[in-house]
């Protein structure tokens, strides 16, 4: 499916992937995200610092396995510095659209597979092993699997905060007076717990970059934040009035700030 395919099934309704299956990791893609998501990456150096910053770690290596690539921006910095990369994930829409920015830049050491991780054979293993913002995914029960899979890293970038931040929605909730434990979500603690329990060393890294949105209109912002967090619908008027304070003018359009913080724990 190329990216045009993606825009002309924009319209059609219902047409989406649920997220939910065998992990904990919930996340769904359709046409409209998969367009948003794009636009948005255009404009944030959030990619690359991470990937800056993994480079004190990584520059010995060659092969890289990204696990939930969704729409790849990772395997793509990875791979425009030389490494070898597989990148995998459960939906078609992230892969197709992946595939399509491969072609577009003609890159020859990044491979695709649209499978979900518990159904992924491990044929070898990998230098470096990279799981972004896969909550719930690295636990207790498959650690050690995974960990056998790794020649040199494994790399876990997660939300800094406890109580989700992004696009300061927290200060959407209490203003609508919906309970902010709506918003809690697995972070970097959780799963410092979890290596912690087990005596693995690591060393983590925090991260903050400008992840803004622009929009076309406010209509648009709206069904943004009802797309990415579950609000009452009936409170829509409550949401338009405090996009209405949120939103700014970047570049001709409406833009919605998001200073998202992450951690890289590199163990
Ligand atoms: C929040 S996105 C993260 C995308 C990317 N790693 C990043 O940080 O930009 C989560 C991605 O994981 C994918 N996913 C969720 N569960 C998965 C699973 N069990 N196996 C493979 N992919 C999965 C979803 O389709 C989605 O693309």
């Amino acid at each position: 499916m190329s990216l045009k395919t993606v825009k002309k099934i924009n319209n059609i309704k219902n047409v989406y992937e649920e997220g939910t299956c065998y992990s904990k990791v919930e996340f769904g893609w359709n046409p409209q995200s998969v367009q948003w998501y794009l636009e948005s990456e255009k404009n944030t150096s959030y990619y690359k610092k991470i990937i800056n910053g993994l480079h004190p770690f990584i520059y010995d290596s060659k092969t890289v396995l990204d696990i939930g690539c969704g729409l790849g921006s990772f395997s793509i910095e990875f791979a425009k510095r030389g490494y070898s990369v597989t990148a995998i994930d459960k939906s078609l829409f992230a892969v197709e659209t992946l595939l399509e920015k491969i072609r577009l830049m003609n890159l020859t050491n990044l491979n695709v597979v649209n499978k979900a991780f518990e159904e992924f054979t491990f044929y070898n293993n990998y230098d470096i092993v990279f799981i972004s913002y896969m909550m719930g995914l690295v636990n207790d029960n498959n650690i050690i699997d995974i960990l056998k899979r790794v020649n040199k890293r494994l790399i876990i970038v997660l939300p800094f905060r406890k109580v989700k931040n992004d696009f300061s929605i927290d200060e959407l909730y209490m203003d609508l007076g919906v309970d902010l434990i709506n918003l809690v979500q697995f972070n970097y603690v959780d799963m410092l717990d979890i290596l912690n329990k087990r005596n693995y060393q690591y060393i983590i890294n925090k991260v903050t970059a400008e992840f803004g949105q622009h929009f076309n209109n406010i209509d648009e912002a709206v069904n943004f934040i009802y797309h990415y967090f579950k609000l009452p619908i009936e409170r829509s008027a409550g949401v338009r009035k405090w996009l209405y304070k949120k939103l700014t003018y970047n570049n001709g359009k409406l833009f919605l700030s998001n200073l998202r913080e992450s951690m890289m724990i590199i163990i």
